[in-house]
């Protein structure tokens, strides 16, 4: 919660598609963890948040030498699943956040679940990036790990640059006849707004990851200052409730803007319909014994 000079909160972040398009695992490659191979099945099943702090971005996008500054105090990266079942869920986190990345398997293409996190997408006028994961895949694929795009894609054969293209360019059209306009965000001039653009990633190798985290820096920091200033207002919203042992009841949240102190009085709606509240839920008073939060770079998830 350290304030930064703008005065800018950071910008939530959602990750969206269909199922085993590589979210976790790109979140496993810039945290530089190993949740996603602790999944049951490989599966994710709820949703997870991950906060990356300035510095850790600006290390890890040096090499692409953007002198432009880091205005924002980090980013707040929200994992969600993208098997069928989990719309909810995946309603949910879209409904948070103020910038998406959307996951396409370069080698599959659109799927009826990246369709679906389209559509959320649109319902609510989120702007997103489109990562065009596993491009590692690609056959005859050099590694060069955790490089910028471009001089990775430099390093490519004839063949493998010809194959990505292709791929490419038929993912730009299935884009195009959900009525998307989408572009490499090296050749986006225009950033966002009409054109949407696509960083090709990898995220088993790396490739691409710098490019994706200062792209979603730039781009909150450039057209999302009115909407990322600190405000006194608590905005928070309620990911899970559950019983930790040794803490009792405890409530999974993002704190979307404003500051909780322990002691504050909350109100929060309760799950047992009330005969007296003809609205719904009963609500329940209460207040913060205790403030828990994750460390950075580490999942919410993961318990430490
Ligand atoms: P759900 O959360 O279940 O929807 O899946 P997900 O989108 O989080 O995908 P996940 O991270 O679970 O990855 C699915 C599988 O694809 C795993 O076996 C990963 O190792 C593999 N994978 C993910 N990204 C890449 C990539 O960039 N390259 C390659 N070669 N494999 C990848
Ligand atoms: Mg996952
Ligand atoms: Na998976």
């Amino acid at each position: 919660q350290s304030e930064s000079e703008d005065n800018l909160r950071s910008p939530i972040c959602c990750i969206m598609g269909h199922v085993d398009t590589g979210k976790t695992k790109l979140l496993d490659c810039i945290r530089g963890t190993n949740v996603q191979e602790g999944e049951a099945g490989g599966i994710t099943q709820q949703i997870g948040a991950t906060y990356f702090p300035a510095d850790n971005i600006r290390e890890r996008t040096k090499e692409l030498k953007a002198d432009a500054k880091l205005k924002v105090p980090g980013l707040l990266v929200i994992d969600t699943p993208g098997h069928e079942s989990f719309t909810n869920l995946r309603s949910r986190g879209s409904g948070l956040c103020d910038i998406a990345i959307l996951v396409v398997d370069i080698m599959h293409g659109l799927e009826p679940q990246t369709i679906e996190s389209l559509n959320l997408l649109k319902m609510r006028n989120t702007e997103f990036i489109v990562a065009l994961n596993k491009v590692d895949r690609l056959y005859g694929w050099k590694v060069c790990r955790n490089a910028p795009i471009v001089k990775a894609m430099k390093q490519q054969s004839k063949d493998v640059q010809f194959e990505f293209n292709t791929r490419l360019t038929q993912v730009i059209t299935q884009f195009k006849e959900q009525g998307i306009n989408t572009e490499l965000y090296y050749k986006n001039k225009e950033m966002g707004k009409d054109t949407f653009s696509i960083v090709p990633t990898s995220a088993i190798s790396g490739e691409g990851i710098p490019d994706l985290l200062l792209l979603l820096v730039q781009w909150t920091q450039k057209t999302m200052v009115g909407r990322l200033r600190y405000s006194n207002e608590v905005q928070c919203t309620v990911l899970e409730v559950k019983v930790v042992e040794g803490h009792g009841t405890t409530i999974d949240v993002v704190l979307v803007n404003g500051v909780l102190h322990e002691g504050d009085q909350i109100v929060v709606c309760g799950m047992q319909a009330s005969f007296y509240y003809s609205y719904g839920a009963e609500p329940i008073v209460t207040s913060i014994r205790a403030l828990l939060t994750p460390h950075p770079m580490k999942e919410l998830r993961i318990k430490v």
